[in-house]
């Protein structure tokens, strides 16, 4: 369930060149098996192009919940429908057996099936387009030699002639995708670039945190565009600032902080919860310390760009404290004291890492606050780290507050410890009830 959710809000895209291409696919998969035993890669190859699946999340998407790894099946929903991720373990029929190698660098950097029909930017190959030619290598040894084939064939998406064409595809692909692998940047160091080439390629982190524009493209694919990493609303989660903004980014955070997160999913300033929840269980978890690092030198060299909010925050508990202690007449204060305090305090400040503080919480004080009030309808699939669920996490409310209620207690949060950030009305508290309890 999660990661259906999850997926689908990675999902944005266009539709399908139906029928008669697929069977003219399914066909030309079966005729021409590919040449892979020819050129046995070596077990290490095979190794870190595990690693680097990880790194890319292929499995976020590949993956059904309770499916077998990578056989696809995964729905996603789209703008324009549903969609089904699609098998990508190397069962020559129903999966990718017969890609060459050359084939599996061009649906990952182009997104062009093997029989060249466009995939949907669902595939997030306007990021993987940065990937290396020696990684595409270990990923195609690892997916060819290192994964299960399993026989499970691909679902029609659910969208309707004439959206379901694929060839406009072509023209988005012309205007938006940026050709060609990541080149170091000159004057910057070995681990910056090593973090630019990982957030930006098979990290893919812009594909949720950038804003999109009119096509759903991404609004910039590097540093050199100002919406990078900004924040942007998926399926009713804000992905949050990642550059330097003091308040709604990581300008308060250090880069042992950022590495803390990316590896176990929390820190001294906020607790990963909604799709991000999934990244960190699957993939920066998985990441060496070089490479967290790496992106944390990356993220950190961002200077502060998008909407910052209030003032520059600074804790003061004052007021909050006394309102906690007599909550008789404000609602907020009331909900708060009787379903939050236990948690997150009467200081804002939580139990961290183990209880995300609330105080001074970049996703607090961002202007969105979509995150918020999913969270706490819904509460949050459990962070795993190296096997362990996490023990306590965020209970959801949807069953226990009215809109209203979860309106005043939010309204309470971003205003409370000095947080100076908007309230929240009831109306868009049940705009994500509906939104997100809805049969999907
Ligand atoms: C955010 C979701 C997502 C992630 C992450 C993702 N994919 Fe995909 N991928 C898709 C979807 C959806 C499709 C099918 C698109 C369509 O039908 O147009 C697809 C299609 C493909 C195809 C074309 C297969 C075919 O014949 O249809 C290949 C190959 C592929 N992905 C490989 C990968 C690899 C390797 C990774 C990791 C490096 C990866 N994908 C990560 C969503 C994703
Ligand atoms: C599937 C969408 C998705 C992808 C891909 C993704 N993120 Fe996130 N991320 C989110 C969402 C949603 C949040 C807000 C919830 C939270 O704070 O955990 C978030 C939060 C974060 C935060 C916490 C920020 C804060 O202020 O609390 C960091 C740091 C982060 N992401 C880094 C990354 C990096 C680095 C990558 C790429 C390796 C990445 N994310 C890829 C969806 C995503
Ligand atoms: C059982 C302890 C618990 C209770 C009670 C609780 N929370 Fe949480 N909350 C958490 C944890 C743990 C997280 C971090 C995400 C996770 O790991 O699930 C969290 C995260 C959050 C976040 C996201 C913060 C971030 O990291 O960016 C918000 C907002 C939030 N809680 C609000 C509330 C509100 C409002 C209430 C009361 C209606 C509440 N919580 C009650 C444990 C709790």
């Amino acid at each position: 369930m999660t990661r259906t959710i999850d997926a689908s809000q990675r999902a944005r895209g266009l539709r399908r060149f139906a029928g008669a291409t697929l069977a003219l696919a399914a066909f030309a998969c079966v005729s021409a098996r590919p040449a892979l035993a020819a050129s046995a890669a070596d077990a290490a190859t095979v190794q870190h192009g595990a690693y680097l699946a990880a790194v890319g999340d292929c499995a976020a998407c590949h993956t059904a919940p309770h499916g077998k790894p990578f056989a696809g099946g995964l729905p996603m929903n789209t703008p324009l429908g549903r969609i089904y991720s699609t098998n990508i373990t190397p069962d020559p029929d129903t999966g990718i057996g017969g890609y060459t190698q050359a084939d599996f660098a061009r649906a990952l950097r182009e997104g062009v099936a093997r029989d060249g029909h466009n995939l949907y930017p669902a595939m997030p190959y306007p990021s993987y387009a940065k990937v290396r030619d020696e990684d595409i290598a270990a990923l195609y040894a690892y997916f060819m030699q290192g994964v299960q084939p399993v026989k499970q064939s691909n679902r029609d998406a659910d969208i309707k002639w004439p959206m379901n064409m694929r060839w406009p595809l072509k023209i988005w692909n012309a205007v938006f995708l940026d050709k060609g692998a990541y080149q170091d940047k000159a004057g910057k160091d070995v681990a910056w670039n090593r973090g630019a080439y990982l957030v930006q390629g098979l990290g893919h982190c812009g594909s949720c945190h950038t804003p999109r524009g009119v096509g759903f493209n991404e609004k910039a694919l590097d540093e050199s565009g100002d919406a990078w990493l900004t924040g942007a609303v998926l399926d009713g989660w804000f992905a949050s600032n990642l550059t330097g903004a003091h308040n709604t980014g990581l300008g308060r955070w250090s880069e042992a902080d950022l590495a803390q997160f990316l590896k176990t999913g929390a820190n001294q300033h906020a607790s990963a919860f909604g799709a991000m929840t999934d990244v960190i269980n699957k993939s920066t978890q998985a990441m060496n310390d070089a490479d967290v690092n790496a992106i944390a030198v990356y993220l950190k060299s961002l200077p502060a760009k998008g909407d910052d909010g209030g003032p520059a925050y600074a804790y003061d508990a004052q007021a909050t404290k006394v309102s906690l202690s007599r909550p008789a007449n404000d609602a907020g204060a009331r909900v708060y004291t009787a379903y939050c305090m236990h948690c997150h305090g009467a200081d804002g400040r939580g139990f961290a890492p183990m209880f995300a503080p609330l105080a001074g919480n970049p996703n607090v004080l961002a202007k969105d606050a979509s995150s918020l009030i999913n969270v706490t309808l819904n509460g949050t699939g459990a962070l795993v780290i190296q096997g362990m669920p996490a023990p306590y996490p965020m209970p959801a409310y949807a069953d226990v507050l009215s809109d209203k209620q979860i309106a005043d207690v939010l309204t309470f949060v971003r205003a409370g410890w000095n947080n100076q950030a908007g309230g929240v009305g009831a109306a868009e508290v049940a705009k994500m009830r509906t939104r997100t309890q809805a049969p999907r």
